[in-house]
């Protein structure tokens, strides 16, 4: 057992004055630590496939499916996906985003891990989940790295399995 939560570095001033930037590089770069956390990713969870969320969220999302023998399906931010889309907004602090998947990217019924490397305001992580039960698949849980909990994000996905590595 690797304790990795060392390899993630506080980043001050980062991307703008006054955040503390979470930067998990040096986790990614350790191969004990990156696989470990993987692994723990979906422990003991049984899915079809795995959602990732842009872009952090596809560095641990595809090599969770990997290794769990399930689909990847990327979540992208509005514009990037050629096919056929559905696209859910959500505010942020000023303004708003919009994320999409494609319409057909699930088989009905299918089980879903949504994974991505921070739960912040959960925001973009209840976009996801909306996103996935309108195309037709169930999410069986919600998995992250890290979980930034003074900011409360587990409350906006009430009634589902989320879990997180490490709380900070
Ligand atoms: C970060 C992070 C999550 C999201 C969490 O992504 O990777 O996806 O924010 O924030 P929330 O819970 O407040 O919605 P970001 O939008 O910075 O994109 P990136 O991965 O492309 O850097």
């Amino acid at each position: 057992m690797t304790d990795w939560t060392a390899l993630i570095r506080d980043i001050p001033d980062f991307p703008q004055p006054g955040i503390l930037f979470k930067d998990i590089t040096p986790l990614l770069a350790d191969h004990a630590a990156f696989t470990q956390v993987v692994d723990d990713l979906a422990a003991g969870l049984t899915f079809d496939k795995v959602v990732g969320i842009e872009a952090r969220g596809f560095i641990l999302a595809a090599p969770v499916a990997y290794q769990s023998g399930a689909g990847f399906v990327p979540i992208r931010k509005k514009g990037k996906l050629p096919a056929e889309t559905l696209a859910a907004s959500y505010a942020l602090e000023y303004g708003s985003a919009t994320i999409e998947v494609h319409a057909d990217a699930f088989d009905a019924g299918d089980r879903v891990l949504i994974v991505d490397d921070v739960l912040a305001t959960g925001g973009t992580a209840e976009a996801a989940v909306e996103l996935v039960r309108r195309a037709g698949a169930h999410v069986v849980a919600a998995s992250f790295l890290m979980e930034l909990s003074f900011l409360s994000g587990r409350d906006r996905l009430s009634g589902l399995d989320v879990r997180a590595l490490v709380a900070v």
